[in-house]
């Protein structure tokens, strides 16, 4: 029986397989934690700065942790192919603010300000929709179950502080240029994520020497995934909620947290 559980067994298992998906986890969140350091040195505003350098210490955590993974089975990371690369597609598609601006040292403004909380809304909720899929996947796997939960809890609470103060700033007079700024980031992110989706499971197919009705059944997924993103699934990646758990990002990272996880 063909299963979400059954498939990432299946990566689990293969050592190249399990080579490519801790490669592109740690790529991508070590980006994620690169963004968030340049967005920390760019912020004046001194409430928010704090909190995006936590956002940014975590990703780092998440990217050492993947690394880690990946050291414990004796395994090199491999370069993640283009096509698999979630967060420079992002940035093709004019998702969130371009490396180029990044890179330079001008203070950022109130509205690139936003358009950096509403890309990590919206890929937040990724992140966290697929951390809890990959905890309830690997929960019986004792390499991984600490790991997969922990950073799943670290991606709620970005979540959380997205929503937080996404908010506040739709108080502050922001509200229409935060719904268009969240809407251009969901369009953005969805196309993304079907073509990196795609792209990992023809890649893993042949890692894994699929049949080619696994191949075909994956890939339908992927493609039904995205068709009801598209019509429906948008509107949770768009709407704005204030989070049980206020200021999630308020204190500082603990110090090599992930000790004890791996
Ligand atoms: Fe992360
Ligand atoms: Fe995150």
């Amino acid at each position: 029986m063909l299963s979400t559980r059954s498939l990432f067994d299946e990566i689990y298992r293969n050592d190249q397989a399990y080579q490519l998906f801790c490669s592109i986890a740690a790529g991508g969140e070590d980006q994620g934690g690169w963004e968030n350091e340049r967005i920390t040195a760019l912020t004046r505003d001194p409430v928010l700065a704090p909190k995006v350098a936590r956002h940014g210490a975590d990703e780092r955590k998440h990217g050492r942790i993947f690394t880690q993974l990946l050291n414990k089975r004796g395994l090199p990371k491999v370069p993640v192919p283009d096509e698999a690369d979630y967060c420079m597609l992002l940035e093709r598609q004019g998702v969130g603010l371009s490396h180029e601006r990044l890179n330079s040292d001008v203070p950022l403004s109130e509205r690139e300000i936003i358009t950096y909380l509403a890309h990590s809304r919206v890929t937040e909720q990724r992140a966290a929709e697929q951390m809890r899929q990959l905890v309830k996947a690997y929960a019986d796997n004792p390499d991984l179950d600490r790991a997969m939960r922990m950073i799943s809890s670290d991606e709620d609470d970005h979540l959380a502080y997205c929503h937080e103060e996404l908010l506040r700033l739709v108080a502050a007079g922001h509200g229409p240029y935060v719904r268009h700024a969240l809407e251009t980031c969901a369009r953005g992110e969805i196309r993304t994520h079907r073509d990196v989706g795609l792209a990992v499971t023809s890649r893993m197919a042949e890692i894994l020497r699929w049949p080619r009705w696994q191949l075909a059944l994956v890939t339908l997924g992927v493609h039904a995934l995205y068709l009801y993103d598209r019509a429906f699934g948008w509107r949770r990646m768009v709407s704005l909620r204030m989070p049980e758990r206020r200021n999630a990002l308020g204190t500082p990272a603990p110090p090599h947290a992930e000790h004890g996880v791996l």
